[in-house]
């Protein structure tokens, strides 16, 4: 099951963050996302009463109208990885991304695995970022024309503490 992060459920998120990744700087990057007010949504997913999969969407400083979201970050408790989980917890975070009326998204992330779900490169062409130029950084339109003229892009100020 897929739902919306509570907060309750941010000591399951810190951990599943922590062991996907090896590390602690996502689940700093997240704590410190929702400190500022950045996050847009987070969503979790469940399995037989536990949490295991864990995204978070937050929003982008544009300087053209239209709501830009960025996905970052995204784990899966390694023992549920490869069995779609992943791909489950993004097309259901494009899909909430459209419901909050967001026009764009955009990733920095693995090139063969986020063009499956619609994301490009070349769709992010236009975009200036910290990002630009890397064939990992790519984006989704979700409004028709949304990335159709150059932007440039801000993300939000924990992206760069967190490097
Ligand atoms: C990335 C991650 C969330 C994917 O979750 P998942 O539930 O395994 O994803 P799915 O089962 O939907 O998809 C698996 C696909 O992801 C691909 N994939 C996973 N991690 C990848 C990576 N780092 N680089 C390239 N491809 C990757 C696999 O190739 C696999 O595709 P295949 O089955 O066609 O070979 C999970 O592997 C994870 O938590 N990794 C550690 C944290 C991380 O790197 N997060 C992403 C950056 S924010």
């Amino acid at each position: 099951m897929i739902r919306h992060a509570r907060t309750a459920d941010h000591p399951a998120i810190r951990e599943i963050n922590e062991t996907a990744f090896g590390k602690d700087d996502e689940a700093r990057l997240i704590e410190a996302l929702r400190a500022n007010g950045d996050v847009m949504f987070e969503l979790v997913a469940e399995a037989e009463g536990a949490l295991v999969g864990h995204i978070l969407f937050s929003r982008l400083w544009a300087d053209r109208t239209g709501l830009i979201a960025a996905l970052a970050p995204m784990a899966v408790w390694p023992g549920h990885q490869r069995r779609g989980l992943g791909g489950r917890l993004i097309e259901t975070g494009i899909d909430t991304c459209r419901d909050f009326g967001a026009h764009a998204i955009v990733v920095l992330g693995h090139p063969d695995y986020y063009p499956r779900f619609g994301f490009s490169a070349e769709a992010a062409r236009l975009i200036s970022s910290p990002y630009s130029g890397s064939p990992a950084f790519m984006a989704m339109e979700l409004e028709r024309g949304a990335l159709a003229d150059p932007m440039s892009v801000a993300y939000p100020d924990p992206f760069s503490a967190a490097g």
